[in-house]
């Protein structure tokens, strides 16, 4: 029999926070119920690997993508010390486009993959490490939300640790899942890109990015208790906010307005771009199955691709 080490990681969505966690404020990310899965064998040869991808894709994201990837899968290798070649096989039906958090559920799902195969007995906070520092190589600074999402899956408080301790994670519970529509912009943006320009954008103007990130902040809180209190209303509305806020800071781009603009215009309490932005995808929050419906509808009429699911 041949024997192949297995390893999974999960899809994430950020209701609330991309971009801000990565100067330490704090962020409400939850993973999402499709999965990258990973096989990993080892094969004859002097190190490095063989990579197969049978991820379903946006057109376009593995090529843009193939030098992030190289690098993350790399450096996953380097970290867990493999000193074999191994063959990488990647399926699964997270669907990989920017925004879903794909390469943090692939580092996941390769980390433990190597982990089984070989048998190093590594822990949940270890495997999170790895993926981190796959991330790392792969798209310059990472807050470290994605991998930790895809690590531990459920729905999260995150806290990036700016001194580089233990970032801070707690499981955030709610009443009763809530329906939310994703729909794919259909760009492929390149996060590295993207947070290095709200770097630039803070280095310019650091008053305004400032006040930016308070507003963020206040409005992360009121979040917290919306969702305690299970009043999604409230929680649609700071979506909006949300959204305004990642405009100022030029995250956003005319096909995520769009989508937020005709998901509002559908019925969706609320409606932002989730993840790194300029492409990649909006979350609308659509409670009940009707409403979900309806909103997919509209995105699907407009011509964009939509998936509906659950979070929490
Ligand atoms: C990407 O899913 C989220 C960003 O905030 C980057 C990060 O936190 O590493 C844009």
């Amino acid at each position: 029999m041949l024997v192949v080490g297995t390893g999974k990681g999960y899809g994430k969505t950020i209701l609330f926070g991309e971009h801000f966690v990565v100067y330490g404020l704090e962020g409400i990310p939850c993973a999402l119920g499709q999965i990258t899965t990973a096989e990993v064998k080892k094969v004859f040869g002097e190190k490095g690997y063989e990579l197969i991808d049978n991820r379903p894709a946006t057109r376009g994201y593995k090529e843009e993508k193939n030098g992030e990837y190289t690098a993350l899968i790399s450096r996953i290798l380097e970290f867990m010390q493999v000193k074999s070649k191994v063959q990488i096989t990647l399926s699964g039906n997270l669907f990989a486009a920017s925004g879903m958090g794909a390469s943090a559920a692939c580092a996941v799902a390769i980390a433990r993959a190597i982990n089984e195969e070989f048998n190093m007995n590594w822990n949940d906070e270890q495997i999170n490490k790895a993926a981190f520092e796959g991330e790392t190589a792969g798209s310059g600074t990472p807050s470290g939300i994605d991998n930790t999402v895809a690590t531990y899956g459920g729905f999260l408080l995150f806290k990036k640790n700016l001194t580089g301790g233990t970032n801070k994670t707690e499981v955030i519970k709610i009443k009763k899942p809530i329906e939310i529509v994703l729909a794919n912009s259909g760009k492929t943006a390149l996060t590295k890109e993207v947070v290095g320009d709200v770097k630039k954008l803070k280095e310019a103007d650091p008053k305004k990015v400032e006040k930016i990130f308070k507003e963020y902040e206040s409005l992360e809180q009121e979040a917290i208790v919306a969702l305690k209190n299970y009043d999604l209303k409230k929680l649609g509305e700071l979506m909006d906010k949300n959204h305004k806020l990642l405009q100022e800071i030029t995250v956003s781009c005319k096909e995520l307005d769009e989508l937020v603009t005709i998901s509002k215009t559908a019925g969706a309490f609320g409606a932002k771009l989730t993840g790194t932005g300029r492409g990649g995808m909006m979350i609308a929050l659509t409670p009940g199955k009707e409403l979900q419906e309806t909103v997919a509808k509209a995105i699907e009429k407009a011509g964009y691709a939509a998936t509906k699911t659950q979070i929490g």
